[in-house]
Protein backbone atom coordinates (compact mmCIF):
# COMPACT_ATOMS: atom_id res chain seq x y z
CA UNK A 1 0.00 0.00 0.00
CA UNK A 2 1.28 3.63 -1.06
CA UNK A 3 2.49 5.65 2.04
CA UNK A 4 1.41 9.25 1.95
CA UNK A 5 4.04 11.53 1.52
CA UNK A 6 5.18 13.99 4.23
CA UNK A 7 3.37 17.08 2.73
CA UNK A 8 0.27 15.29 2.60
CA UNK A 9 0.38 14.45 5.69
CA UNK A 10 0.72 17.86 6.69
CA UNK A 11 -2.05 19.26 4.55
CA UNK A 12 -4.72 16.38 5.84
CA UNK A 13 -3.85 17.68 9.65
CA UNK A 14 -6.54 20.75 10.41
CA UNK A 15 -5.07 24.31 11.53
CA UNK A 16 -5.96 25.46 14.04
CA UNK A 17 -7.93 28.26 14.47
CA UNK A 18 -7.47 32.23 15.46
CA UNK A 19 -9.07 33.14 19.06
CA UNK A 20 -10.39 36.05 17.09
CA UNK A 21 -11.05 34.83 13.83
CA UNK A 22 -13.48 32.72 15.89
CA UNK A 23 -15.07 35.51 17.74
CA UNK A 24 -15.75 37.34 14.15
CA UNK A 25 -17.51 34.46 12.89
CA UNK A 26 -19.65 33.60 16.08
CA UNK A 27 -20.44 37.04 16.86
CA UNK A 28 -22.06 37.18 13.47
CA UNK A 29 -24.89 36.09 15.20
CA UNK A 30 -28.10 37.86 16.07
CA UNK A 31 -29.62 39.83 18.68
CA UNK A 32 -31.93 42.12 19.57
CA UNK A 33 -30.98 45.72 18.21
CA UNK A 34 -27.87 44.46 17.36
CA UNK A 35 -26.71 44.80 21.18
CA UNK A 36 -24.31 41.83 21.14
CA UNK A 37 -24.52 41.38 24.93
CA UNK A 38 -21.81 38.96 24.99
CA UNK A 39 -18.22 39.14 26.76
CA UNK A 40 -15.28 36.25 26.20
CA UNK A 41 -12.51 35.76 28.88
CA UNK A 42 -9.42 33.98 27.84
CA UNK A 43 -7.55 31.78 30.29
CA UNK A 44 -4.69 29.96 29.15
CA UNK A 45 -6.11 27.06 26.50
CA UNK A 46 -9.68 27.83 27.36
CA UNK A 47 -12.79 30.34 26.30
CA UNK A 48 -15.36 30.90 27.94
CA UNK A 49 -18.17 33.06 27.40
CA UNK A 50 -20.94 34.86 29.24
CA UNK A 51 -23.75 37.44 29.15
CA UNK A 52 -22.60 41.32 28.84
CA UNK A 53 -24.28 44.51 27.97
CA UNK A 54 -22.27 46.87 26.52
CA UNK A 55 -22.99 49.98 28.07
CA UNK A 56 -23.78 52.74 25.12
CA UNK A 57 -27.10 51.37 25.13
CA UNK A 58 -30.13 50.54 27.35
CA UNK A 59 -30.97 46.86 28.34
CA UNK A 60 -34.38 46.24 29.06
CA UNK A 61 -34.02 42.71 29.38
CA UNK A 62 -31.51 41.51 32.08
CA UNK A 63 -28.67 38.39 31.83
CA UNK A 64 -31.89 35.96 32.10
CA UNK A 65 -34.52 37.73 29.78
CA UNK A 66 -35.72 35.87 27.02
CA UNK A 67 -34.35 37.93 24.38
CA UNK A 68 -30.97 37.18 25.85
CA UNK A 69 -31.66 33.70 26.19
CA UNK A 70 -32.80 33.83 22.92
CA UNK A 71 -29.41 35.87 20.94
CA UNK A 72 -27.05 33.54 23.33
CA UNK A 73 -28.65 30.54 21.76
CA UNK A 74 -28.26 31.38 18.25
CA UNK A 75 -24.29 32.35 19.69
CA UNK A 76 -23.88 29.04 20.81
CA UNK A 77 -25.45 27.48 17.76
CA UNK A 78 -22.81 29.41 15.54
CA UNK A 79 -19.95 28.49 18.27
CA UNK A 80 -21.44 24.91 18.06
CA UNK A 81 -20.95 24.81 13.94
CA UNK A 82 -17.56 26.51 13.70
CA UNK A 83 -16.07 24.23 16.23
CA UNK A 84 -17.85 20.99 15.21
CA UNK A 85 -19.66 20.41 18.74
CA UNK A 86 -16.40 21.57 21.08
CA UNK A 87 -18.67 24.06 23.08
CA UNK A 88 -19.95 22.96 26.80
CA UNK A 89 -23.15 25.11 27.66
CA UNK A 90 -23.95 26.33 31.33
CA UNK A 91 -27.76 27.10 32.09
CA UNK A 92 -29.14 27.77 35.18
CA UNK A 93 -31.54 31.06 35.71
CA UNK A 94 -31.76 31.15 39.45
CA UNK A 95 -27.85 32.33 39.39
CA UNK A 96 -29.03 36.05 38.52
CA UNK A 97 -25.76 36.90 37.82
CA UNK A 98 -24.16 34.80 35.90
CA UNK A 99 -27.48 32.74 34.33
CA UNK A 100 -25.48 30.73 31.82
CA UNK A 101 -21.95 30.35 30.22
CA UNK A 102 -20.01 28.63 27.46
CA UNK A 103 -16.68 26.71 27.63
CA UNK A 104 -14.53 26.59 24.43
CA UNK A 105 -10.70 25.23 23.86
CA UNK A 106 -10.07 27.02 20.52
CA UNK A 107 -6.66 25.34 20.80
CA UNK A 108 -8.38 21.91 19.46
CA UNK A 109 -10.42 24.18 17.10
CA UNK A 110 -9.59 23.65 12.98
CA UNK A 111 -10.20 26.31 10.75
CA UNK A 112 -14.02 25.37 9.54
CA UNK A 113 -14.89 24.87 6.09
CA UNK A 114 -14.92 28.24 3.21
CA UNK A 115 -18.49 26.79 2.52
CA UNK A 116 -19.44 27.42 6.32
CA UNK A 117 -18.03 30.36 6.70
CA UNK A 118 -19.90 31.94 3.71
CA UNK A 119 -23.17 30.48 5.22
CA UNK A 120 -22.49 32.08 8.96
CA UNK A 121 -21.71 35.38 7.09
CA UNK A 122 -24.34 35.67 5.12
CA UNK A 123 -27.03 35.06 7.39
CA UNK A 124 -29.07 39.04 7.53
CA UNK A 125 -32.17 40.50 8.52
CA UNK A 126 -33.99 42.32 5.43
CA UNK A 127 -36.35 44.48 6.38
CA UNK A 128 -37.49 45.92 3.27
CA UNK A 129 -40.67 44.56 1.09
CA UNK A 130 -40.39 40.59 -0.03
CA UNK A 131 -41.83 39.27 -3.47
CA UNK A 132 -45.11 38.27 -3.29
CA UNK A 133 -44.36 34.79 -5.09
CA UNK A 134 -44.33 31.47 -2.74
CA UNK A 135 -41.12 30.42 -1.88
CA UNK A 136 -42.65 26.55 -2.40
CA UNK A 137 -40.56 23.81 -0.92
CA UNK A 138 -38.76 25.24 2.48
CA UNK A 139 -35.67 23.94 3.47
CA UNK A 140 -35.51 21.21 6.14
CA UNK A 141 -34.89 22.70 9.84
CA UNK A 142 -34.56 19.97 12.86
CA UNK A 143 -35.87 22.03 15.86
CA UNK A 144 -33.79 21.61 18.87
CA UNK A 145 -36.21 19.64 21.37
CA UNK A 146 -38.62 21.72 23.72
CA UNK A 147 -39.09 23.97 20.44
CA UNK A 148 -41.61 23.51 17.47
CA UNK A 149 -41.37 25.15 13.98
CA UNK A 150 -44.80 26.34 12.94
CA UNK A 151 -45.12 27.24 9.21
CA UNK A 152 -48.03 29.49 7.47
CA UNK A 153 -48.71 30.01 4.20
CA UNK A 154 -52.19 30.29 4.27
CA UNK A 155 -52.93 33.88 4.07
CA UNK A 156 -56.03 34.10 7.00
CA UNK A 157 -53.99 32.31 9.36
CA UNK A 158 -50.94 35.50 8.22
CA UNK A 159 -53.42 38.07 8.28
CA UNK A 160 -54.37 36.77 11.52
CA UNK A 161 -50.63 37.32 12.75
CA UNK A 162 -50.86 40.77 11.29
CA UNK A 163 -53.25 41.87 13.56
CA UNK A 164 -51.61 40.16 16.87
CA UNK A 165 -48.66 41.67 16.06
CA UNK A 166 -49.82 45.55 14.89
CA UNK A 167 -52.11 45.11 18.58
CA UNK A 168 -48.63 44.60 20.20
CA UNK A 169 -46.79 47.29 18.26
CA UNK A 170 -49.25 49.69 18.86
CA UNK A 171 -48.54 49.35 22.37
CA UNK A 172 -44.61 48.99 22.04
CA UNK A 173 -44.91 52.71 20.88
CA UNK A 174 -46.62 53.65 23.72
CA UNK A 175 -44.10 52.18 26.71
CA UNK A 176 -41.46 54.92 27.26
CA UNK A 177 -39.04 52.78 28.48
CA UNK A 178 -39.39 50.48 25.14
CA UNK A 179 -39.03 54.11 23.53
CA UNK A 180 -36.04 54.55 24.87
CA UNK A 181 -34.30 51.34 24.33
CA UNK A 182 -35.24 51.69 20.85
CA UNK A 183 -33.46 55.43 20.72
CA UNK A 184 -30.56 54.52 22.37
CA UNK A 185 -29.98 51.42 20.11
CA UNK A 186 -30.21 53.55 17.06
CA UNK A 187 -26.87 54.49 15.00
CA UNK A 188 -27.32 57.45 12.84
CA UNK A 189 -24.02 59.07 11.63
CA UNK A 190 -21.33 57.05 10.03
CA UNK A 191 -19.08 57.53 13.50
CA UNK A 192 -21.42 55.65 14.99
CA UNK A 193 -22.03 52.97 12.77
CA UNK A 194 -18.51 51.95 12.41
CA UNK A 195 -18.19 51.50 15.92
CA UNK A 196 -20.23 48.24 15.21
CA UNK A 197 -23.03 47.84 17.32
CA UNK A 198 -27.06 48.79 17.45
CA UNK A 199 -29.06 49.81 15.03
CA UNK A 200 -27.82 51.43 12.06
CA UNK A 201 -30.32 53.36 10.85
CA UNK A 202 -29.69 52.21 7.02
CA UNK A 203 -31.17 48.72 7.86
CA UNK A 204 -34.74 49.93 8.53
CA UNK A 205 -36.77 49.89 5.83
CA UNK A 206 -37.81 54.08 6.05
CA UNK A 207 -40.14 56.32 3.62
CA UNK A 208 -38.88 59.32 2.79
CA UNK A 209 -38.20 61.71 5.20
CA UNK A 210 -38.47 59.08 7.63
CA UNK A 211 -35.05 59.28 9.07
CA UNK A 212 -35.87 62.93 9.71
CA UNK A 213 -39.26 62.16 11.49
CA UNK A 214 -37.47 59.46 13.42
CA UNK A 215 -35.06 61.95 15.40
CA UNK A 216 -37.88 64.18 15.60
CA UNK A 217 -39.51 61.80 17.87
CA UNK A 218 -36.67 60.76 19.88
CA UNK A 219 -38.11 62.91 22.93
CA UNK A 220 -40.59 61.05 24.30
CA UNK A 221 -42.61 63.69 25.34
CA UNK A 222 -43.24 64.42 21.42
CA UNK A 223 -44.03 60.68 21.14
CA UNK A 224 -46.72 60.75 23.88
CA UNK A 225 -48.29 64.09 22.32
CA UNK A 226 -48.24 62.65 18.84
CA UNK A 227 -49.55 59.14 20.04
CA UNK A 228 -52.86 61.12 21.08
CA UNK A 229 -53.40 62.10 17.69
CA UNK A 230 -52.85 58.37 16.85
CA UNK A 231 -49.15 58.12 15.21
CA UNK A 232 -49.09 54.85 17.33
CA UNK A 233 -51.79 53.49 15.10
CA UNK A 234 -50.23 54.53 11.71
CA UNK A 235 -46.60 53.50 12.83
CA UNK A 236 -47.88 50.31 13.68
CA UNK A 237 -49.83 49.57 10.93
CA UNK A 238 -46.78 50.55 8.80
CA UNK A 239 -44.54 48.15 10.88
CA UNK A 240 -46.91 45.10 10.33
CA UNK A 241 -48.08 45.73 6.97
CA UNK A 242 -44.84 43.48 5.36
CA UNK A 243 -46.31 40.64 7.52
CA UNK A 244 -50.04 40.67 5.96
CA UNK A 245 -48.40 40.80 2.57
CA UNK A 246 -45.31 37.75 3.18
CA UNK A 247 -45.93 34.31 1.65
CA UNK A 248 -44.52 32.51 4.29
CA UNK A 249 -44.42 33.63 8.22
CA UNK A 250 -42.64 30.68 10.44
CA UNK A 251 -43.19 30.64 14.44
CA UNK A 252 -40.77 29.47 16.73
CA UNK A 253 -42.75 28.41 19.84
CA UNK A 254 -42.20 26.38 22.72
CA UNK A 255 -42.49 26.79 26.77
CA UNK A 256 -41.00 29.63 28.93
CA UNK A 257 -38.62 27.72 30.38
CA UNK A 258 -35.10 28.86 30.45
CA UNK A 259 -33.22 25.76 28.24
CA UNK A 260 -36.60 26.12 26.06
CA UNK A 261 -36.10 29.49 25.05
CA UNK A 262 -32.14 28.83 24.71
CA UNK A 263 -33.38 26.17 22.38
CA UNK A 264 -35.60 28.35 20.51
CA UNK A 265 -32.35 30.39 19.87
CA UNK A 266 -30.79 27.56 18.57
CA UNK A 267 -33.47 26.62 16.24
CA UNK A 268 -33.95 30.38 14.99
CA UNK A 269 -29.80 30.51 14.12
CA UNK A 270 -30.29 27.42 12.41
CA UNK A 271 -33.15 27.83 10.79
CA UNK A 272 -32.45 31.51 9.86
CA UNK A 273 -29.13 30.10 7.80
CA UNK A 274 -31.35 27.25 6.23
CA UNK A 275 -33.52 30.32 5.07
CA UNK A 276 -31.00 32.44 4.20
CA UNK A 277 -28.99 29.69 2.18
CA UNK A 278 -31.60 28.56 0.20
CA UNK A 279 -31.99 32.17 -1.47
CA UNK A 280 -34.92 33.58 1.24
CA UNK A 281 -34.70 36.82 3.17
CA UNK A 282 -35.86 36.67 6.47
CA UNK A 283 -37.28 39.78 8.73
CA UNK A 284 -37.83 38.62 12.43
CA UNK A 285 -40.63 40.23 14.76
CA UNK A 286 -40.45 40.18 18.25
CA UNK A 287 -43.14 42.26 19.49
CA UNK A 288 -45.77 39.56 20.45
CA UNK A 289 -43.01 38.11 22.58
CA UNK A 290 -41.84 40.93 24.19
CA UNK A 291 -44.90 42.48 25.28
CA UNK A 292 -46.63 39.26 26.19
CA UNK A 293 -43.38 38.83 28.69
CA UNK A 294 -44.18 42.65 29.70
CA UNK A 295 -47.81 42.05 30.10
CA UNK A 296 -47.09 38.94 32.34
CA UNK A 297 -44.49 40.72 34.59
CA UNK A 298 -46.71 43.52 35.19
CA UNK A 299 -44.44 45.60 33.19
CA UNK A 300 -46.86 47.76 31.04
CA UNK A 301 -48.19 51.31 31.44
CA UNK A 302 -51.80 51.38 32.92
CA UNK A 303 -53.96 50.42 29.70
CA UNK A 304 -52.20 48.17 27.54
CA UNK A 305 -52.85 44.63 29.11
CA UNK A 306 -56.19 44.29 27.45
CA UNK A 307 -54.91 44.79 23.78
CA UNK A 308 -51.45 42.85 24.06
CA UNK A 309 -53.45 39.95 25.64
CA UNK A 310 -55.78 40.09 22.98
CA UNK A 311 -52.66 40.47 20.43
CA UNK A 312 -51.56 37.19 22.03
CA UNK A 313 -54.98 35.59 21.80
CA UNK A 314 -55.07 35.85 18.29
CA UNK A 315 -51.75 34.68 17.70
CA UNK A 316 -52.23 31.60 20.09
CA UNK A 317 -55.17 30.68 17.73
CA UNK A 318 -53.48 31.25 14.68
CA UNK A 319 -50.56 29.11 15.77
CA UNK A 320 -52.88 26.29 17.64
CA UNK A 321 -50.68 27.09 20.67
CA UNK A 322 -50.96 24.71 23.58
CA UNK A 323 -51.58 25.14 26.88
CA UNK A 324 -48.62 26.77 28.13
CA UNK A 325 -47.05 27.67 24.79
CA UNK A 326 -45.78 31.06 23.63
CA UNK A 327 -44.47 32.27 20.83
CA UNK A 328 -40.50 32.77 20.58
CA UNK A 329 -40.68 35.10 17.36
CA UNK A 330 -42.09 35.05 14.39
CA UNK A 331 -40.51 35.28 11.35
CA UNK A 332 -41.39 36.76 7.81
CA UNK A 333 -39.87 35.18 4.75
CA UNK A 334 -39.37 35.42 1.07
CA UNK A 335 -37.80 36.73 -2.25
CA UNK A 336 -35.95 39.49 -1.90
CA UNK A 337 -36.71 42.58 -3.71
CA UNK A 338 -33.83 44.64 -2.63
CA UNK A 339 -30.81 44.45 -1.13
CA UNK A 340 -30.44 44.68 2.59
CA UNK A 341 -27.94 47.03 3.92
CA UNK A 342 -25.56 44.64 6.38
CA UNK A 343 -25.57 45.48 10.14
CA UNK A 344 -21.98 45.30 11.30
CA UNK A 345 -20.29 44.27 14.25
CA UNK A 346 -17.98 45.18 17.36
CA UNK A 347 -14.68 44.28 16.27
CA UNK A 348 -13.14 41.07 17.61
CA UNK A 349 -11.10 41.88 20.02
CA UNK A 350 -13.65 44.36 22.23
CA UNK A 351 -15.49 41.07 22.82
CA UNK A 352 -12.50 39.97 24.81
CA UNK A 353 -12.89 40.97 28.14
CA UNK A 354 -9.75 43.09 29.61
CA UNK A 355 -6.63 41.15 30.95
CA UNK A 356 -7.53 38.33 29.46
CA UNK A 357 -4.47 37.66 26.66
CA UNK A 358 -5.59 35.67 23.26
C1 LIG B 1 -34.23 38.42 20.31
C2 LIG B 1 -34.24 39.17 19.00
C3 LIG B 1 -35.27 40.05 18.74
C4 LIG B 1 -35.31 40.75 17.52
N1 LIG B 1 -36.40 41.55 17.23
C5 LIG B 1 -36.49 42.15 16.04
C6 LIG B 1 -37.67 42.87 15.68
O1 LIG B 1 -38.66 42.90 16.40
N2 LIG B 1 -37.68 43.52 14.48
C7 LIG B 1 -36.60 43.49 13.64
O2 LIG B 1 -36.66 44.10 12.59
N3 LIG B 1 -35.48 42.79 13.95
C8 LIG B 1 -35.41 42.10 15.11
N4 LIG B 1 -34.30 41.35 15.42
C9 LIG B 1 -33.17 41.29 14.47
C10 LIG B 1 -31.97 42.07 15.00
O3 LIG B 1 -32.25 43.46 15.05
C11 LIG B 1 -30.78 41.77 14.07
O4 LIG B 1 -30.48 40.41 14.15
C12 LIG B 1 -29.54 42.58 14.44
O5 LIG B 1 -29.78 43.95 14.22
C13 LIG B 1 -28.33 42.14 13.63
O6 LIG B 1 -28.59 42.20 12.26
P1 LIG B 1 -28.40 40.94 11.31
O7 LIG B 1 -29.49 39.95 11.68
O8 LIG B 1 -28.60 41.48 9.93
O9 LIG B 1 -27.05 40.36 11.52
C14 LIG B 1 -34.25 40.60 16.59
C15 LIG B 1 -33.21 39.69 16.86
C16 LIG B 1 -33.21 38.97 18.04
C17 LIG B 1 -32.12 37.96 18.29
Amino acid sequence: MPRPSVTAIRLEKALPMDTLELLRLATRAPSADNSQPWAFTQHGNALTCRYAHPGNFRDPFGASGHASLLAAGTLHENLDLITDGQVESRLDSRHEDIPWQLNIRPAGVSIPSPELCRKIESRHTNRHPFDKRAPGQLPDCQASPGVRIVTCTESARIHALGDALQLCSRARFNQPELHEWLFTSLRWNDEEIAAGDGLDINTLHLPPGGQHFMRWIKPWHRMEMLNRLGIDRIMSIADTVMVRQAPVVIALCGSNEAQDIWNAGRTLQRLWLALNDAGLAVHPYYAVTDLGNRRRAGRLLPGWEASVLRGEEICAEALGLAQGEQVHMLLRAGFARHAAVRAKRRPPQRFLSPGSGR
